[in-house]
């Protein structure tokens, strides 16, 4: 039997990451010393306190049932007191904020409760991949708005046309921001709320990086901006903040009909967060965090040796000040970044990210994630740059 996939289906390709495992999976059964400098999960433990508490609480008998749709009353409270530690934000944890089974979840399902077939959904180009499917499958049209480096990798909202803007019902936003490592000034989110009351659009911004800052910075939260709850939600996580990527936990959060929403569609398509899961969350939340700071300056260490490495060997660049990722452009005269990456990890075993899997406008670039120890990242620096003086 022929099996027909479904229309809105049929034009997703694998996940790059899907694709790259096979070529790394082939490169070491032939013995070559891969250095994965491609992924964005924390190569960091979390906190021995969080541990602790996912081993009580998964030791009791009661914690293993099914938990409640959209995470605990006590989740969604951490999540709360969370927001009021960090931004002075007030949220109501009944109808502002949402447990999420990973960020990844609440974003690709925001598209399925908001559009319907033909709305515009206005996407930064490049991206966190999730936002270009999530509207794919509501097939949605999209409009790309490109971060470019003269515009600090923030989306240039002047340059979107009034009737694009009257028509988009939804804008994702990103910042820190992945790929490129930028932030957004608590202004430009200023602006953002005001465009998005002027054309009546839905802000979604994605900031699983808030906490992932260097140099004494602090990133701000959308929702910080007055008014921000009337057309903005937040996705939050706890993946990259206390390393606990493969724990799946996130949150959304801000405006209340949104929440709702997600709330009821979520209520028929999951079953709710592991309770032990749900425990050490609040756990990460509420507890000790003041190892945060030592876990950044880690990531900062590894950054200024990305940094200093890459710009001695010619790659342009902005010195990120969060996120996970250092993304570069290449030197001349490389122009294709899938085939520079292609050739460097075969030749070599450094894995890094080409930057056009992001979108059009991350063509000529790529990214170099900093979840690899210190140790192993000197080593890739060193194969990289002699393989790049051979290359000359
Ligand atoms: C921009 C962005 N958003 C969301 C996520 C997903 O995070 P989570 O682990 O909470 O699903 C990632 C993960 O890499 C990301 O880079």
């Amino acid at each position: 039997m022929e099996i027909k996939p479904a229309e809105r289906i049929s034009g997703i390709k694998p996940y790059f990451f899907a694709s790259l495992e096979k070529t790394i999976v082939e490169l070491r059964q032939n013995g070559m010393d891969v250095i994965r400098l491609d992924m964005g999960s924390p190569d960091l433990p979390p906190r021995d306190f969080i541990i602790e508490s996912l081993v009580d609480s998964a030791r009791r008998a009661d914690t293993h049932g099914y938990g409640p749709s959209g995470g605990s009353a006590s989740l969604r409270a951490a999540f709360a007191s969370y927001y009021l530690d960090r931004f002075d934000l007030q949220l109501d944890p009944e109808k502002e904020l949402l447990g999420l089974i990973g960020s990844k979840e609440g974003i690709f399902n925001l598209s399925q409760v908001l559009i319907n077939p033909g709305d515009l959904v206005l996407l930064p180009d490049p991206c966190y991949p999730v936002y270009p499917i999530g509207a794919t499958i509501a097939q949605a049209e999209t409009y790309s708005m490109p971060l470019l480096a003269q515009n600090a990798f923030l989306p240039d909202l002047d340059a979107i046309p009034d009737e694009i803007a009257d028509r988009a019902k939804l804008m994702w936003l990103n910042y820190p921001n992945n790929p490129t490592g930028a932030i957004a000034p608590y202004q430009f989110f200023e602006k953002v709320v005001a465009f998005a009351k002027k054309h009546q659009i839905v802000i979604a911004h994605d900031a699983p990086y808030v906490d992932v800052c260097f140099d004494s910075y602090q990133a701000p939260s959308i929702l910080q901006v007055a008014g921000a709850k009337e057309v903005a939600v937040e996705f939050n996580s706890l993946s990259k903040t206390y390393n606990m990527a493969g724990w799946r936990v996130g949150v959304a959060a801000g405006n209340p009909e949104i929440i709702r929403l997600l709330r009821m569609y979520k209520s028929q398509m999951d079953s709710s967060l592991f309770k032990p899961v749900m425990q050490a969350a609040e756990t990460a939340l509420l507890g000790d965090q003041t190892w945060i700071e030592g876990r950044n300056q880690v990531y900062q260490q590894r950054r200024d040796l990305i940094v200093a490495t890459l710009k001695e060997i010619g790659f342009e660049l902005e010195v990120p000040k969060a996120s996970l990722y250092v993304w570069a452009h290449l030197p001349e005269p490389w122009a294709d970044s899938v085939q520079f990456c292609d050739m460097l990890i075969k030749q070599t075993g450094v894995s890094i990210t080409p930057g056009v899997v992001y979108g059009e406008s991350g063509a000529g670039f790529v990214r170099v994630s900093l979840v690899t120890p210190v140790e192993r990242l000197a080593e890739a620096m060193t194969r990289l740059k002699k393989w790049m003086k051979e290359k000359v």
